[in-house]
């Protein structure tokens, strides 16, 4: 594995995408690689760079398992220049079936400590800054959480808009799995989490551009789409909701909703990014475009 190269800034360095190479180098992105599926598998074994300059961005839910997802991300980081990791909710959960049984935000540091083992960037790293096609720009792999504000149609409080939730059955797993300790409640971490990644963002050279990737989507028009609205509790936090304009953001990429498209907010692309599960992309028509572009020599400004 190559050694990181010199800081930029004290929020950011460079690993000189391209600089070995004639073809220009693209920075793509997937998420939501779930792969506990066989199907699943054989889809990352495809996974590809076009370029040897390539950077994949992997916007979180790779797996349950701390061994699947160390082995799937060393994967990913033997064929790429440069992997960028934001958590999903799947890799925070304490899965019955996993030999390491961290919770909350001991987990998280494991996971961490995991991907710098493997040369896999975090959201506790130095951002990435991103100099191919398209660049100078931040990419800023984030790590928020929810607090339950996207709450259900007609409810008030998080206690209503739960409340909601099992009464229709559609009750996300994190309720069983996602441990938030030591915090008392999820809300309670994300929110710790939004003051800490704020602190971060605001550290950026002003001069730059951005690419915000977290795994849950940072404003809430994605979740308009939800086939169950009371899904969307559990997919973001209003305290996130200037962040693609407040830091300057040309694309900000997320996952966790398994309904891959592009869409504009304020001018900002957000580019959900998922394979998600065998179930819902071997119905589709067409195979899965994983990865995407985010910026490419020939995409550029487009999704
Ligand atoms: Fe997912
Ligand atoms: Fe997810």
């Amino acid at each position: 594995m190559c050694c990181r190269p010199g800081v930029l800034s004290r929020s950011s360095f460079s690993i000189g995408p391209g600089a070995h190479v004639s073809s220009p180098a693209s920075l793509l992105a997937v998420s939501d690689l779930h792969v506990s599926y066989a199907d699943n598998r054989d889809v990352v074994d495809g996974i590809r760079p076009g370029s040897p300059g390539d950077w994949l961005i992997v916007a979180g839910d790779v797996g349950e398992l701390f061994a699947d997802i160390r082995r799937t991300l060393a994967q990913l980081r033997e064929r790429f220049a440069a992997v960028i990791w934001a958590p999903g909710n799947h890799e925070l959960w304490t899965h019955r079936d996993d030999p390491v049984r961290s919770r909350g935000v001991e987990r998280y540091e494991q996971l961490v400590e995991m991907c710098r083992s493997i040369d896999v960037l975090t959201p506790e790293d130095p951002f990435p800054v991103w100099t191919g096609p398209g660049g100078p720009v931040v990419v800023a792999p984030l790590f928020q959480l929810y607090d339950y504000s996207f709450r259900a149609p007609g409810t008030h409080t998080k206690e209503e808009s739960l409340a909601y939730a099992y009464r229709t059955g559609i009750v996300c797993t994190d309720e069983m799995m996602l441990h938030p300790d030591p915090y008392p409640d999820r809300e309670s971490w994300c929110w710790a989490r939004v003051e800490e990644t704020e602190r971060r963002l605001d550290a950026i050279d002003p001069a730059l551009p951005t690419v915000l990737v977290s795994h849950w989507p940072l404003v809430r028009h994605p979740t308009d789409v939800l086939r169950y609205p009371e899904f969307a509790q559990w997919c973001g936090t209003e305290r996130t909701a200037d962040w693609h304009r407040r830091y300057r953001a040309v694309a900000a990429v997320y996952g966790h909703l398994h309904i891959p498209r592009s869409t504009r907010q304020d001018d900002v692309r957000f580019e959900e990014v998922s394979l998600g599960y065998p179930r819902e992309w071997q119905r589709r028509p067409t195979p899965p475009r994983v990865p995407r572009h985010i910026l490419a020599p020939v995409l550029d400004g487009a999704a």
